[in-house]
């Protein structure tokens, strides 16, 4: 996890260094810190705790140059603290790095450079780095570089500084993602295109095993071994401000609003004119292969893993084809089986998730054909993946996602009324239905959105619990899981979520009087099984809150304390409305209880570590 960014060039160093790391905070906020070439040198500045606090020491001493380092970190190595803060350097001071990613065999590395006499101030791996590179330098800070990875094993992205060539700045890409930004007179790198996008939008994409080599007026690419190699550059559309605020409180709050549009945008281009058939241009998978797919398996981690839920039922009632869902952090350790006729089916917002990449390749190494469905198209996971769907949500900021989740839920009814025409399971009648009812979802979401207070006010009301539980069956099973993950994750209440016929098996035994139940009851075909739960738990003086439809507010109303309707689509598009009032409710819950929205302790947005 961790941000990187880097600049060469004339601007104000330290202040480009500052909006970067500020862009990059969702990617690790436990301190931060920059290097400057200043005219006494290379300078390092670092604090732990938010960026704020570096910028309170910076106000005090400014660092002024012409070309910089800065870091946002995600603790691995060594607790939070000033000293474990990147930038890291060696003995002599002359060198300086920034490291995302994890050196796997920094103890041995260690060992040998304190044997050499080398001496460490840090708990980290990265400090490791600093001093090989200083060991390795004979004139020429690339091939010391290139020297000192050639004896690191692991995952790493760099951005290395010397002070014997100022004109300068090194990145390396392995397996930890890089970007560099190309300006006019002056250049970028970035662990992520928002760090950079308020001053170009044209961008090179680094692979693993490549590095570059920036001054203010170019930028050579290479491999780790020194191959020079080209590269097509990226223009970024979207602008700075889609990675801003725009007058929200929080970035969370934002992307919730988002959702609509992303839901038009991820839709785009994917439905025919005649609104009867889903067209998905971008596939590589064949007819013929779609028809001998036998068994498709779904894998990712946190909220896109519960986006993979939906999916899963999406693709067994539409198409009919068994689906199996797994967490990519057990997939490879189950021994999978996987043949050459099974579909896998990676989810990711990032696409950088180092979990689900490790499954990916898992999968790929077996002759599955992989499908990634990311919002990231440059990501790691996109390239590797042997076809794409991206998510069309625009950049999401906020640790907590929201509209990556909504937009693979898009992307997984997309994808199944695809299957479904290949493979004839669907009468064109029937997909037509689904189509016209998805087209219908961005303006229910819309109405839905102009009216938060009833959630608001909920969510002040159970921001004083410190447990309660979610029930539901089938999709609502799988929508509540997403919005329990998101109530603990920044509101950090503690909340459980079941299927609702599960709870007498041993879960009903916690239920006492007043504990908070939200109930999420809007699949038509289990309401009458799901009430009769409902009833359970109300028997035991839970407080319940029931989210359903308009038609049976009033029934539940004998059963729960309260009820709050959302709009009715087919029951398989429910989640893409359901969801939104959890997400809301997490975020009124957090806010009541005064924590960081946007970075929840302990978390970070993209995790790249297994
Ligand atoms: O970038 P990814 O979609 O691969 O990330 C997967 C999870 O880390 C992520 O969804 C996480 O669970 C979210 N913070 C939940 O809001």
């Amino acid at each position: 996890m961790c941000g990187i960014v880097g600049y060469i060039g004339q601007k104000d160093t330290q202040e480009v260094l500052i909006e970067g790391l500020k862009k990059l905070e969702y990617r690790g906020y436990d301190s931060a810190g920059i290097a400057v070439f200043t005219n006494q040198g290379l300078q390092i500045s670092k604090a732990k705790g938010r960026i704020a606090n570096l910028e309170s020491k910076l106000e005090e001493t400014p660092l002024v140059g012409s070309a910089g380092i800065g870091h946002t970190r995600w603790a691995t190595h060594g607790k939070p603290s000033d000293v474990n803060s990147h930038p890291h350097t060696d003995n002599s001071h002359k060198f300086s790095v920034v490291h995302n990613g994890i050196v796997e065999n920094y103890l041995e590395l260690k060992d040998e450079l304190i044997a050499e006499g080398r001496h460490f101030v840090s708990e980290t791996d990265t400090e490791v780095i600093s001093h090989l590179v200083a060991r390795e330098y004979q004139g020429d800070i690339v091939k010391a570089v290139q020297k000192a990875i050639s004896h690191m094993r692991g995952a790493f992205a760099l951005g290395v500084l010397t002070e014997y060539e100022p004109e300068k700045l090194v990145a390396v890409r392995q397996a930890s993602p890089l970007i560099i930004g190309i300006g006019e007179g002056e250049n970028f790198i970035g662990s992520d295109i928002p760090a950079i996008l308020q001053y170009t939008r044209n961008v090179y994409i680094l692979n693993d095993g490549e590095m570059a080599v920036l001054t203010k007026d170019s930028v050579e690419l290479m491999t780790i071994e020194g191959n020079f190699i080209s590269r097509e550059m990226i223009h970024v559309d979207w602008d700075a401000v889609t990675a801003e605020k725009g007058g929200f409180e929080h970035f969370m709050l934002k992307e919730i609003h988002e959702q609509p549009k992303a839901y038009r945008d991820t839709m785009r281009g994917r439905i025919d004119e005649s609104g009867k058939k889903v067209v998905l241009p971008e596939l590589k998978l064949t007819k013929e292969q779609i028809k001998g797919i036998s068994k498709i398996q779904i894998i990712a981690c946190g909220t896109a893993y519960h986006a993979g839920l939906v999916g899963r039922q999406a693709i067994e009632s539409l198409v009919r084809i068994p689906v199996e869902t797994d967490v990519a952090s057990e997939y490879r350790y189950r021994s999978p089986i996987v043949t050459p006729d099974t579909l896998v089916i990676v989810v990711s917002q990032s696409g950088e998730t180092a979990d689900t990449l490790a499954a990916l390749r898992e999968a790929q190494s077996h002759g599955a054909h992989v499908l990634a469905i990311t919002n990231v198209v440059g990501s790691s996971i996109a390239r590797d993946a042997d076809d794409v769907i991206a998510t069309l949500a625009g950049p999401e900021i906020a640790v907590a996602s929201t509209k990556a989740y909504t937009s693979q839920l898009i992307a997984f009814y997309l994808l199944s009324l695809y299957l479904a025409e290949v493979r004839g399971t669907q009468t064109q009648d029937e997909v037509a239905r689904i189509i016209a009812a998805m087209q219908a979802l961005p303006e229910q979401l819309e109405n839905m959105l102009a009216k938060p207070d009833a959630i608001k006010a909920y969510a002040e009301q159970i921001s004083k619990h410190e447990h309660l539980f979610f029930i539901g069956r089938g999709l609502d099973y799988a929508v509540v899981q997403e919005g329990s993950l998101k109530l603990k994750e920044i509101s950090y209440i503690h909340s459980e979520a079941y299927a609702a016929g599960e709870l007498k098996h041993g879960t009903l035994a916690l239920i006492e009087e007043g504990i908070p139940v939200i109930a999420l009851a809007t699949q038509d075909a289990v309401l009458e099984k799901t009430v009769s739960n409902i009833k359970e738990v109300s028997a035991r003086g839970a407080d319940i809150m029931a989210i359903t439809h308009e038609e049976h507010v009033v029934s539940l109303l004998k059963s729960v304390n309260q009820a709050f309707a959302i709009p009715k689509t087919l029951p398989l598009l429910t989640p893409a409305l359901s969801v939104v009032p959890l997400q809301l409710l997490s975020y009124y819950a957090s806010l009541a209880r005064g924590n960081d929205v946007d970075k929840p302790r302990n978390l970070a947005k993209s995790v790249t570590v297994e």
